[in-house]
């Protein structure tokens, strides 16, 4: 077994937004592990954080994890933010955010001896996502899209996937920033231990119009041939 396929397990598919009826909608019918947002995708909503994390713990059940991130980048500010995001629904799954600068470095092991689970973000090279994992983060998001501006941003988070294999870090790739479906497929196919998908792109990863074309044709051939639409 290569040690991709060895994460398979235990992967996660989040959504990235803060649309709460996007949310509902996909949560419906799709086995969701949990919502990541960021300070950008809270600003889109045209709500306050308090009401957005509120109507997050409405929509998702506790086993569905609330990925939520720190805007303060000093120590300090990163420290008692954090805190602040882990305290919600009383700190059941819940992972906080933080950014991959110096500040957010030295944070990190900070954050972790309180007990509380780290999504290092804003990553855009497999050597920051390094030093994250090095920190103690939990989860690594490189910026798939946004790394392509520069080069082969797949291949590098495949890369890094890999050479976490290889030291044994725990960390877990949760490559987010993707504009298209074939992005996600990519990292899919190589066996991405943990996803945070847009809400438009999963809807397009699902509504492939040949299958409502083949599913028309089933029907109208069964109504043809015995005058009605179900199997009885
Ligand atoms: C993930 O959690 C990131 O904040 C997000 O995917 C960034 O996506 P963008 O490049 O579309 O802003």
């Amino acid at each position: 077994m290569s040690p991709l396929s060895e994460r398979l397990p235990n992967m996660e598919f989040f959504i990235d937004s803060a649309d709460i009826e996007a949310i509902r909608e996909l949560c419906s019918f799709l086995p969701i592990d949990g919502v990541t947002t960021n300070p950008t995708i809270i600003t889109k909503s045209g709500k306050g954080p308090q009401q957005v994390f509120d109507e997050l713990c409405e929509v998702l059940t506790e086993d569905q994890k609330i990925i939520a991130q720190v805007v303060s980048l000093d120590y300090e500010g990163i420290l008692e933010e954090a805190e602040k995001i882990a305290s919600i629904r009383g700190g059941k799954n819940i992972v906080v955010k933080i950014p991959v600068t110096r500040e957010g470095l030295r944070t990190i092991p900070a954050v972790k001896a309180k007990g509380i689970s780290v999504l290092a973000t804003g990553i855009y090279s497999p050597d920051q996502a390094f030093w994250a994992a090095k920190a103690g983060a939990d989860y690594l998001a490189p910026y798939v899209n946004r790394m392509c501006n520069y080069g082969d941003g797949i291949g590098q988070v495949i890369e890094l996937i890999e050479t976490l294999a290889i030291y044994g870090f725990e960390a877990k790739v949760c490559a987010a920033s993707f504009k298209n479906v074939d992005q996600v497929h990519q990292l899919l196919a190589a066996g991405v231990p943990a996803i945070t998908v847009n809400p438009g792109t999963i809807r397009d990863m699902i509504d492939h119009p040949g299958t409502g074309i083949a599913m028309k044709e089933f029907t109208a051939n069964w109504k043809k041939a015995y005058g009605r639409t179900s199997l009885q």
